[in-house]
């Protein structure tokens, strides 16, 4: 019996096969979970059908761009006539590269979120994952010399994978973690505990 068997969850994100959301989609696939995923718009379609083709269950798939009016909302519409339901319709949030305010404003939605849905059963919690090589990764300048550096340095001394993400995605998402919410949890190998 798999930790996410029958559950419904929706995994925004996948691009390709080295998309991050990619890694949480195999591991919530293992477990047993009935999925739903989007991709950004038509141009982008084809890879992430033909990623759903591999998975033993098929999953539903729908396109959703969250700078598109109406857009979100059509998506979840449209999951919630298919499967009736959404269980794990928490945000995995990644947060990489990004402008120190725009990280604090993320690492803050979660823990107000956490407090407001708190009551309601719901938990919220966020991944701050380490550098991996995707291709929005490959639009900032000097990434090698990023992931060389981790690999050096961070005390388990390797770079963290796709799968070691959807595992602690995984974990997030089922009952393993059923008291944790309001939390960013680090997968970077543990760079993030060095200092200078
Ligand atoms: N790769 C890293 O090193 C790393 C580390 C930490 C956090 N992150 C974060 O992880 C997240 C996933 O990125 P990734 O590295 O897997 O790269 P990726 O390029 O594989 O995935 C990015 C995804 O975002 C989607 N997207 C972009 N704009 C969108 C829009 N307007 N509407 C809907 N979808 C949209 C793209 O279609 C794509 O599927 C990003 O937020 C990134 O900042 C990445």
């Amino acid at each position: 019996m798999g930790l996410m068997d029958g559950k419904v969850v929706v995994v925004v994100g996948v691009a390709n096969k080295r998309s991050i959301a990619w890694g949480i989609t195999q591991a919530l696939s293992d477990a047993g979970a009935r999925l739903a995923l989007n991709y950004q718009n038509d141009r982008m379609a084809e890879p992430v059908q033909k990623l759903a083709e591999d998975l033993p269950q098929k999953p539903f798939l729908a396109p959703c761009d969250v700078t598109v009016a109406g857009d979100l909302e059509r998506f979840f519409e449209a999951i919630g006539n298919q499967f009736g339901r959404i269980d794990g319709a928490e945000k995995v949030v990644e947060h990489y590269n990004v402008m120190g305010p725009v990280k604090a404003a993320l690492e803050a939605s979660v823990r107000y979120l956490a407090h407001e849905l708190g009551p309601g059963g719901i938990r919220v919690n966020a991944i701050s994952a380490g550098p991996i090589k995707t291709v929005s990764a490959m639009g900032v300048t000097g990434f090698s010399g990023i992931l060389d550096t981790v690999e050096k340095r961070a005390p388990l001394r390797r770079n963290v994978t796709q799968e070691d993400v959807g595992n602690c995605a995984l974990f997030l998402m089922s009952e393993l973690s059923s008291a944790i919410t309001g939390q960013v949890i680090y997968v970077d190998a543990g760079y993030s505990i060095l200092g200078v």
